[in-house]
């Protein structure tokens, strides 16, 4: 079975994930907004943003937020769970083949990075990469246990996901793993002037 028909069967349930009724998400998503350094972002991309429940929690800080995924299934659902926010634009794509335009300051990849075997992941870290702005924030977070479904463990995909990039923040416990990078992090005191 391919990747999207997976995914696409997945999306037959309302909230495969359990997105919207787990404490275990919420907390997660609510450490992801937390973490993020700038207050707001211009131009944000979402890897692989299923429902829509993390995309329209990140719409709120951002101008513009692009989000993608491989089901149509999981992006019919999106659409209704970013209603209210028209900054918010939804595209059917297999990454990395293919690829959006623009570059971006923010781009997530929370729970997607295992689901991509080693080479696959290696271009796509590139891609990502040549895809963020100059000061960008490339945030991945990520489930810390093996799983059937997982072609990479956590830790590999991190250390893809970086590259030469400098990290920004991380924060990890027994289940998950959040951390960001970029070529220029800034911190959030010198940003506002307090130091
Ligand atoms: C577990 S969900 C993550 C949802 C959201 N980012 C979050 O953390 O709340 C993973 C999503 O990635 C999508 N996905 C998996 N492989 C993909 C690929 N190669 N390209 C685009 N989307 C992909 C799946 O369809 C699925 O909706």
């Amino acid at each position: 079975m391919s990747t999207a028909a997976y995914f696409d069967r997945l999306y037959q349930q309302p909230d495969p994930f359990q997105y919207r009724s787990r404490w275990y998400e919420a907390r997660k998503r609510a450490l992801t907004l937390a973490c993020l350094p700038r207050q707001r972002y211009a131009n944000a991309w979402e890897l692989g943003c299923s429902n829509g429940v993390l995309t329209a929690e990140l719409a709120a800080r951002c101008d513009v937020l692009l989000g993608t995924d491989i089901s149509s299934d999981a992006l019919a659902q999106a659409a209704v769970s970013t209603r209210e926010w028209p900054q918010v634009t939804l595209q059917c794509a297999s990454h990395p083949e293919e690829w959006p335009t623009g570059r971006f300051d923010l781009i997530v990849v929370s729970e997607v990075g295992y689901y991509l075997a080693t080479p696959v992941l290696a271009l796509l870290a590139r891609r990502l990469h040549g895809s963020l702005t100059d000061d960008g924030l490339l945030l991945a977070c990520h489930w810390r246990h093996r799983f059937d479904q997982a072609r990479s463990a956590t830790a590999d995909v991190h250390l893809l996901l970086q590259g030469d990039l400098v990290e920004a923040f991380a924060y990890q416990d027994e289940d998950l793993l959040l951390q960001a990078w970029s070529a220029r992090p800034t911190s959030v005191a010198r940003w506002e002037g307090l130091r």
